[in-house]
């Protein structure tokens, strides 16, 4: 197994800005260790491990209140991003159906928002009607406006998006939800957990949480910019009582009454340990040091690709994840992309724009020098061959 590893990008030394979140060997070994010491427990069984119970409870807890969450506000811990979603897309596809009298419900987001919503909205029997961008990559709320029929339930928006790493204007959505009775869902499977502390640190991070009138539902991963082990995340509720349309229960079968909360039925507890433990080591301060860490990393990465000829970072971009293309005729920036990828760094293609994109973490920061000597070469190499 170790051979075959061998093939792989190496994430260690910061050539996979994707996938893979590191912070430092010991808070790994911390998340090991909590996965390690609950390899074996079952969450679904939450009578039978009520240490598990208590540690989901607990981490749950954690991410409301960084999240804004009131003491109405619910949640569930769940196996990523595309769980968490799911969820949330399920909760608001029953709450309308009972509510709203609504039978097949229908979700509006803006072309930015993540595929996954798209494959729930598949899996639920939902339709997706997709709106495009302002010039800034952020939703157009006229246009989302102008989308909304009779059968619309849902609203989505990203904090930030993946593609283009910005924020969707949600208060703005907030308020358009609120006025026209309908469930606003914010994705913020990237954001949740860094970016309310780039705010502390100072930058402009503009209101996307639980606070924020007129969001139902928010996601926010644990295994991305939370540092734990993958199978980590949470999707949360500004009013845990819309939890009911998110409950499966099923009784007309031999073994009695089958109830849960997660798409999953037994589940590993590891996730939760590991999210735990990341969480109470690093504590508030270790993760504004992870996102001080971060921004720096964005403004060196900025000034560094910018003094490549023929480059330029496009903006806005308001945390982690970046994109460049080239403003030279002579320089295609997937040729770029391709000569990088020969020399061992994992590159991004962005398909609107055509352009590179990247998302930082902590691991890439020691690695930029050679990643601006490398694409310098490769900028003049693809300029000189054409
Ligand atoms: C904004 C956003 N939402 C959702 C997801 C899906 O998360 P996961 O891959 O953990 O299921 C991702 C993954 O990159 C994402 O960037």
């Amino acid at each position: 197994m170790r051979q075959l590893k061998q093939g792989d990008y190496a994430w260690k030394d910061g050539r996979l800005p994707v996938y893979v979140y590191h912070y430092t060997e010991e808070l790994m070994r911390v998340s090991q260790e909590a996965y390690m010491e609950f390899f074996t427990e079952n969450a679904l069984g939450r009578k039978a491990f009520p240490s598990v119970a208590t540690l989901e409870t607990e981490v749950i807890e954690m991410g409301i209140g960084l999240l804004g969450g009131s003491s109405r506000a619910g949640g569930t811990f769940t196996s990523g991003g595309t769980e968490s979603i799911f969820l949330a897309i399920k909760t608001a596809r029953d709450w309308a159906r009972r509510e709203k009298g609504i039978d097949r419900p229908k979700i509006v987001m803006p072309v930015s928002g993540h595929a996954t919503a798209e494959k729930a909205a598949d899996y639920l029997g939902m339709e997706v009607v997709r709106t495009p961008l302002r010039s800034d990559f952020r939703a157009d709320v006229g246009l989302l406006e102008a989308a909304i029929d009779e059968r619309t339930c849902m609203v989505y928006a990203s904090a930030p998006g993946y593609p283009h790493g910005v924020f969707d204007p949600i208060e703005e959505i907030g308020a358009l939800a609120k006025k026209r009775g309908l469930w606003l869902h914010v994705d913020a499977c990237v954001g949740g957990f860094l970016a309310p502390f780039a705010r502390e640190l100072g930058y402009p991070i503009p209101p996307f949480d639980l606070s924020v009138p007129g969001v139902c539902s928010l996601s926010a991963d644990i295994h991305k910019y939370g540092f734990a082990a993958k199978g980590a995340s949470l999707v949360l509720f500004a009013d845990r009582d819309y939890q009911k349309y998110q409950r499966f229960e099923f009784s007309n079968w031999p073994r009695g009454t089958y109830v849960t909360d997660t798409f999953q039925g037994s589940r590993a507890a590891g996730p939760i340990a590991s999210a735990w433990a990341v969480m109470n080591t690093l504590g508030h301060a270790g993760y504004r040091e992870i996102a001080r860490v971060i921004m720096d990393t964005r403004e060196r990465f900025i000034a560094g690709v910018e003094q490549i000829n023929g480059l330029r970072v496009l903006r806005p971009s308001d945390l982690c994840i970046l994109m460049y293309d080239s403003v030279d005729p002579d320089v295609d920036i997937y040729a770029v992309a391709d000569r990088m990828a020969e020399k061992g760094w994992f590159v991004g293609k962005s398909i609107t724009p055509k352009a590179v994109h990247i998302a930082l973490t902590p691991v890439i920061a020691p690695a930029l020098d050679a990643y601006f000597a490398d694409v310098t070469a490769c900028v003049k190499h693809v300029r000189s061959s054409r």
